[in-house]
């Protein structure tokens, strides 16, 4: 891998079918769901093109039209806020998708795990490193999380995965790793399992849906059976990876919200009402008021 690769592009993979957001999830995919005004795949991908990213590539299966929408011009809405005079919102709607960013999608045609999903997009990516993004973990950093990763990835030239400690009753949600320390953020990976019990698992290190990978995962993943639920799992591939190149695991500084399950999606959505520049203080009195 030449010294001076750059992270040019970032995976999302959006196939998910959400389940356990049912009913809001039947026709739209969770991705879309909004956390205070903005969908879920809007704060993944402003954290992309924070890092430097502008080639996004969505992995999607059926039900997810709303993605590509999203991202594309919207001729009707903007010609009425334009003849309303609206400037402010049409300039918030053009800002969803930047000129100098690329918008690619590429269809998952069977839901069969995270690490399939990643591999449906090998013939965009080819030969460069890349990002992951999990749009279901909300992260919250400054500078933002996968910023940070893409430093670090300048600095080792190696993949990087996020980190942060779980609960011990949680290492069963989560990849979890262990490894050698090289400084107090950064490991040198020796394990990555994915889901274990937690009498099993090698650390409470768990992984966080942020991820920075050389292109040789695609090899391993092509070569991994099924594991966890059936799937062909990201994790199983950098398990293999990591016997052929270094990889790190990076605790990340900032927070994350699993917006996956409906317990994190709450506790994201009133942590981010509350920082709201509009809404934030009516919203604290309004809280206040509940909490009597
Ligand atoms: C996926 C990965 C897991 C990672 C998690 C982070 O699991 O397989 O290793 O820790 O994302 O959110 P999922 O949440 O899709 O079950």
């Amino acid at each position: 891998l030449g010294k001076r690769m750059l992270v040019k592009k970032a995976i999302f993979p959006v196939a998910g079918l959400g389940t356990r957001f049912l009913p809001a999830t039947k026709a739209q995919p969770k991705e879309m769901l909004p956390v205070v005004d903005k969908p879920l795949i809007q704060y993944a991908v402003e954290e992309a093109y924070a890092a430097g990213i502008r080639q996004m590539i969505f992995v999607n299966g059926r039900n997810k039209r709303a993605i590509p929408d999203h991202f594309d011009t919207a001729y009707e809405l903007e010609a009425e806020l334009e003849a309303a005079g609206k400037k402010e919102l049409l300039d918030l709607v053009h800002s969803i998708k930047p000129d100098d960013m690329e918008c690619i999608y590429i269809r998952q045609p069977k839901a069969l795990g995270l690490g399939h999903a990643v591999l449906c997009a090998q013939c965009v990516v080819v030969n460069e490193p890349f990002a992951v993004l999990l749009a279901d973990d909300l992260m919250v950093g400054e500078p933002p999380i996968l910023r940070q990763m893409v430093e670090q990835f300048e600095e080792w030239h190696a993949s990087i995965l996020a980190v942060q400690e779980v609960p011990a009753e949680h290492t069963k949600r989560y990849g979890i790793v262990a490894g050698t320390a090289v400084n107090d953020r950064m490991m040198d990976l020796t394990h990555i399992v994915e889901k274990p019990a937690p009498e099993n698992a090698p650390s409470r290190l768990g992984v966080a849906g942020r991820y920075i990978l050389t292109p040789g995962v695609f090899r391993e993943i092509a070569q991994q059976p099924r594991g966890v639920g059936g799937e062909i799992q990201l994790t199983d591939g950098i398990a293999s990876l990591l016997r052929r190149e270094k990889v790190f695991a990076y605790r990340y500084e900032g927070r994350r919200f699993d917006c996956g399950s409906k317990e994190g999606f709450l506790e994201a959505n009133v942590e981010l009402a509350l920082a709201h520049p509009e809404l934030g203080a009516e919203f604290r009195r309004f809280l206040q008021k509940l909490a009597l």
